[in-house]
């Protein structure tokens, strides 16, 4: 589906000053037990890359947003999506999956391989994700391998990743 002209955002890398309202939208789409996931445990260690997290805006109101930062899965460099978060109000109309796209456009040109991220492979999948890449790859706690999805960003950038996802 795609966004009304009306409701389209706008689309900006996030700024340092959008951190409150960023953690604002992630509570309300996560809830209070968002601090438990394992991607939590991958963020601790990776590094914030704010030139490559973007945020979605509609006129003054923070309405998406994506983050990304930087991790190594054994030996090799990657970055790790999310959290992505849409208010539940502009839900279906397009801005998760455009925030998706402008992350990982701008990992590839930014020169990374691969992104990895914990979500549902029924949506991922559209934009290019996938479990069976990332069946050797090993997160810093328990999780549903099945919700661990790899994306190449150039040929064969996500092939044969294996390891543990470790400080960058
Ligand atoms: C997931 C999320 C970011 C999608 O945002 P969005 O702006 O609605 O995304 P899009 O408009 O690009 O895509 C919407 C489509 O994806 C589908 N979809 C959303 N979440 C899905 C999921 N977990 N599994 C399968 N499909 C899903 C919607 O049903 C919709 O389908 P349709 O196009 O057939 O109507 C939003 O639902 C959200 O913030 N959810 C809570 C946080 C979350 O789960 N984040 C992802 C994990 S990191």
């Amino acid at each position: 589906m795609t966004v009304p002209a009306a409701k389209a955002p706008t689309f900006e890398r996030e700024q340092p000053l959008d951190g409150p309202a960023v953690e604002a939208l992630l509570d309300h789409a996560f809830g209070p037990g968002r601090f438990t996931k394992v991607s939590e445990r991958v963020r601790e260690v990776a590094e914030f890359r704010p030139d490559l997290s973007f945020c979605a805006w509609d006129g003054q109101r923070l309405v998406g947003s994506v983050r990304m930062t930087r991790i190594r899965i054994g030996t090799d460099a990657a970055i790790f999506l999310g959290p992505l978060a849409v208010e539940a109000d502009v839900r279906k109309f397009g801005t998760g999956g455009a925030l998706v796209l402008a992350a990982c456009d701008a990992a590839q040109e930014a020169g990374f391989a691969s992104v990895l991220l914990v979500g549902d492979e029924p949506y991922f999948g559209r934009f290019g994700f996938s479990a069976a890449l990332a069946k050797r790859v090993r997160l810093p706690g328990p999780v549903d391998q099945r919700r661990v999805l790899v994306r190449g960003l150039r040929e064969g950038g996500a092939d044969d990743l294996s390891g543990l996802v470790v400080a960058p």
